[in-house]
């Protein structure tokens, strides 16, 4: 040890180079999950390992990005505008990420750029704020869309959505009649990869031509289809490219709240960035400014430096497990589940049942039961099953209440309802959506208790409370207890 300058100053020592984690495959992925099998309790006082089918929701951890968070942590300290050496690691780090996300959805960098956002939601709300739009331009979305990539557009263009089949899945012949009947005006066809309710995956490659071909460009809404599916943005010159695309971190195993929209970069080049402050500019005169160059324009203030660094190494992983190995997984399992679920006598299952179907679908089942409140379903699963399932319309309202054929009527009283504060008829189905680390057996304990719940085998007596949702009357639970 040597004395400087009144600081103690240690041998100079490279870090050991940091350890690889060990590759993943999908036959190994569930040993790799944070919190897998992690035990909760149940009503009757047992405890089960916690069964998560609600992937579709937001899916948890994988090791080697829980391992990649907390090796940077470290390390963790300002980007851009430090001068130290961590501010200068975690500069390339943040930077490293954006690079890693565009490689990883096949953009050439020239070409595309990858802002950073928190979430999906964020990624659709920048790019309708961005996107040039003007009196009489049309906006082409769906009625399968999430809210998050409907509400954005409402007020920015004249929206037209396309219709949906009696199963559900989109109707290109009402695509190819919209984008005929506005030639000239339809600026972008936005559309969700696959749907949160269904499950369906678009056919985005062929779409993004029939878009490219009247000269319009293709948003397509990546939160469900990214996690399942490799997507290609391709090389601009290729008609079938993506012009953008939207992505949740929190779905595809890295929850630290960083997401993506991968966007042109001539649209990002051009105008004011959405979100203006620190970190955007290159020059700030009390007159006018001048904007960094991208993605720095497009991300102002502090940026989500670890959920990048999660987000990049999620898509590591993905690489690793194989994004075909991934698909066939879960194909064989929503296969299975759609077999044992059609078994079932009083349920009701929506979208195309047909287990050969699964390759054009992701691993997300939504039904009701005939006899019980979806909320109730849903309630004794957690509470009898250990089971985690999502009920309601999330966050597809539109395209529900379609599926579920709810009147005029019905809505104007849900209307009234809602407005009390009063959601108890809110209608809705319950969603089984599978991860890639799910399993056949997790499938059957799942069929079983639903299969038990239909028949009114459950012990528990529930009450509906006004936000909807059922409990097992009189349990109070300590949520601080467990953590
Ligand atoms: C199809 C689809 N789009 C958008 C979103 C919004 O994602 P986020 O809540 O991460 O913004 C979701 C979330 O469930 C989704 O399923």
């Amino acid at each position: 040890m040597a004395e400087e300058n009144g600081r103690t100053v240690g041998a100079v020592r490279e870090p050991p180079p940091l350890r690889e984690p060990p590759a993943l495959d999908i036959h190994a992925v569930r040993s790799q999950v944070v919190g897998i099998d992690q035990q909760v309790p149940l009503l009757d006082g047992s405890w089960h390992p916690y069964i998560n089918l609600d992937n579709a929701a937001s899916t948890p951890a994988l090791r080697p990005v829980f391992d990649r968070v907390n090796a940077f942590l470290p390390w963790y300290s300002s980007v851009h505008r430090g001068s130290g050496f961590k501010s200068q690691l975690a500069t390339w780090a943040y930077e490293q990420a954006h690079e890693e996300l565009l490689r990883f959805f096949g953009a050439d960098p020239a070409e595309h750029v990858a802002a950073l956002v928190r979430n999906s939601t964020e990624a659709i709300n920048k790019l309708a704020r961005r996107f040039p739009l003007g009196e009489g331009d049309v906006v082409l979305c769906s009625l399968m869309e999430h809210h998050s990539n409907d509400l954005p557009w409402r007020g920015r263009a004249h929206i037209q959505r396309i219709g949906i089949t009696p199963l559900g899945t989109l109707d290109e012949d009402h695509l190819d009649h919209l984008l005929r009947r506005y030639a000239g005006r339809v600026r972008l066809v936005a559309v969700s990869g696959a749907s949160n309710v269904t499950g369906y995956v678009n056919p985005i490659y062929r779409i993004a031509q029939k878009a490219h071909e009247v000269g319009a460009q293709l948003l397509v809404d990546g939160a469900q289809l990214v996690p399942h599916r490799r997507v290609d943005m391709g090389r601009l010159d290729d008609p079938a490219h993506i012009d953008y695309l939207a992505i949740s971190g929190h779905k595809m195993y890295a929850p630290y709240g960083t997401g993506a929209l991968i966007g042109r970069r001539d649209l990002f080049a051009q105008g004011d960035p959405d979100l203006v402050g620190g970190g955007a500019i290159s020059l700030v005169t009390l007159t006018d400014v001048a904007w960094a160059p991208l993605p720095d324009k497009e991300e102002a203030g502090s940026p989500n430096v670890v959920g990048a660094v999660a987000l990049a190494q999620a898509a590591r992983c993905l690489e690793q497990i194989g994004m075909d190995a991934l698909a066939e997984h879960e194909a064989m399992l929503t296969a299975h589940a759609l077999e044992r679920l059609r078994e079932i006598d009083g349920l009701e299952l929506y979208g195309d049942t047909n287990p050969n179907c699964c390759p054009v679908r992701v691993g997300v089942i939504s039904f009701t039961a005939r006899e019980m409140d979806h909320a109730k379903v849903a309630a004794v699963l957690s509470y009898e099953a250990g089971i985690g399932v999502r009920s309601g319309c999330f966050c597809a309202q539109p395209y529900i209440f379609g599926l579920l054929k709810v009147s005029a009527q019905e809505i104007a009283d849900l209307r009234r309802d809602v407005a009390q504060g009063d959601f108890r008829r809110m209608p809705g189905m319950v969603r089984l959506s599978f991860g890639c680390y799910n399993t056949v057996e997790e499938v059957d304990i799942m069929a079983r208790a639903i299969e038990h719940i239909v028949r009114g085998e459950y012990r528990g007596s529930y009450v509906q409370e006004a936000d909807g949702r059922y409990h097992p009357e009189g349990l109070q639970v300590d949520w601080g207890r467990y953590f």
